[in-house]
């Protein structure tokens, strides 16, 4: 292409360095905000016509115009040109080659500067939308997990060593509360996303006499942005964004990890359908849980997404740079690994199979009720330290002998502390522990029961 074909060719003497312009070029990452650039442009013709800038019948052809080439791009019709580097050029000169003349006003008082930063926000608007959505069911399956089993014993972990009984819906309901944090940080973000930079034009606003508020009215702005060199320059809303989708994988490969670990020979706790697994090329036995380790895996390019964006940012001198141009792919990622992430576990959570069993004998097996038996010898007026000393005595001796707390003999029980009487062993089953932790936020399955009414409230 020639330079005066190119919108900016005016000034240009020579045609641009062929790998120059596909060095330039973002048309192969940006085309994909084709929809939203061409409604904001929708709203920039209603509103040029609205100030008087624009004549009725032009705004009206410049709108069907836009419309016919949206028809087109869903159609897979319209040939992307590299030479004209972006989704806004590739638009607007196929806009003019349909409507002629008129098409050349439609970037009256805008430059691609708001441009792109209002594509950006409208397209992340939607997609907040659509992963909140997708949240909101994976909360609701992490739910009715935890309402079938709030009486499910298994042994809750520190250190990864068994350490207490709980109640596995109180389990569930732990990621409930990660995941419901990460919900409302894309609501948080989502209000700073909701902002009209359009109207910023290149930096320092426009000399027509511009209506924003029409314009944030028709694209569904709650407001408009109040500096146009902020308003082109920053992209602190879509490193919020990866911020919140980091956190969110954060979660998600810490309660994946617990999928792998719980779903191998060793812990037994659920089975994950063949359906989410694979098998191994070599070893015919293998069954293996790909798609958690997978969404474990993908936690890395998410977070290497919001270190690129925040390093991409860092120094940039006010007010627009190219260096801009490189937000969307990271921003792209993000967004589509977390939305095939939550995907993934929406269909894997509701088909778990949770083997009851297993988490039973593993809580049984790890002297967790230990602590039950210290607490119960402070309630005999023991001091908890000894009380931790005497215990800690009869767990060694209990290992010795190859039993559990529970199956020591009241007369071997009080050679460690003569306070203790038959009463013992009722603290020392695993449901008297679980029952015993009844108070707001414990494992006591009335509590969970409890909690998981709160929690519908909230979802
Ligand atoms: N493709 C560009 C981007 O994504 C659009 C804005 C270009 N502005 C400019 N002054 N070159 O950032």
């Amino acid at each position: 292409m020639s330079q005066d074909q190119k919108p900016w060719g005016g000034r240009f003497s020579e045609a641009t360095d062929a790998f120059v312009e596909s060095f330039t070029a973002s048309i192969g990452f940006d085309r994909r905000l084709y929809h939203h650039d061409i409604r904001g442009s929708i709203a920039h013709a209603n509103m040029l016509a609205n100030v008087g800038v624009i004549s009725d019948p032009e705004r009206t052809r410049i709108v069907s115009g836009l419309e016919q080439i949206h028809k087109e791009i869903e159609d897979g019709q319209l040939a992307w040109r590299v030479d004209l580097e972006d989704v806004h050029m590739n638009v607007e000169l196929r806009l003019i080659e349909l409507v002629g003349e008129v098409g050349k006003k439609l970037h009256t008082g805008r430059s691609r500067n708001d441009q792109v930063a209002t594509d950006i926000r409208l397209y992340l608007r939607d997609e907040i939308d659509q992963l909140m959505a997708l949240q909101t069911e994976l909360l609701g399956h992490l739910l009715d997990l935890a309402a079938e089993h709030t009486s499910t014993v298994m042994p809750g972990f520190t250190h990864l060593q068994p350490a207490q009984p709980i109640v596995f819906g109180h389990h569930m309901l732990a990621w409930f509360e990660m995941l419901i944090r990460d919900r409302e940080r894309l609501t948080d973000c989502r209000g700073r996303v909701n902002v009209l930079p359009l109207g910023s034009a290149a930096l320092a606003g426009t000399t027509f006499p511009i209506d924003r508020a029409m314009v944030a009215d028709e694209l569904g702005f709650a407001a408009l942005s109040e500096n146009s060199l902020d308003a082109v320059s920053d992209r602190d809303f879509a490193i919020e964004f990866c911020a919140a989708a980091a956190l969110t994988l954060t979660h998600l490969s810490r309660w994946c990890e617990e999928l792998i670990l719980w779903a191998s020979q060793q812990f037994c706790f659920v089975d994950i359908p063949d359906r989410f697994c694979t098998g191994s090329s070599i070893m015919p036995q293998k069954k293996n849980p790909d798609v958690p380790e997978l969404i474990r895996g993908k936690t890395g390019r998410v977070t290497g997404n919001l270190v690129a964006l925040l390093t991409l940012m860092k120094s940039q001198p006010l007010t627009y740079n190219k260096d801009n141009q490189e937000d969307k792919e990271p921003l792209f990622d993000c967004v589509d690994t977390l939305r095939d992430c939550l995907t993934a576990l929406n269909g894997l959570i509701p088909a778990l199979e949770v083997n009851v069993e297993s988490m039973r004998a593993a809580a049984s097996s790890g002297y967790t009720t230990a602590t039950d038996l210290a607490d119960y010898l402070v309630v005999k007026q023991v001091p908890f330290r000894d009380a931790h000393e005497v215990v800690g005595r009869a767990v060694a001796y209990a290992i010795e002998q190859n039993k559990g707390l529970e199956e020591l003999t009241l007369s071997e029980l009080q050679g460690f502390c003569e306070k203790i009487d038959e009463s013992v062993f009722d603290v020392l089953t695993l449901e008297g522990s679980v029952a015993a932790r009844d108070h707001h936020g414990g494992t006591a399955p009335d509590q969970v029961v409890q909690a998981i009414q709160r929690a519908r409230q909230r979802l």
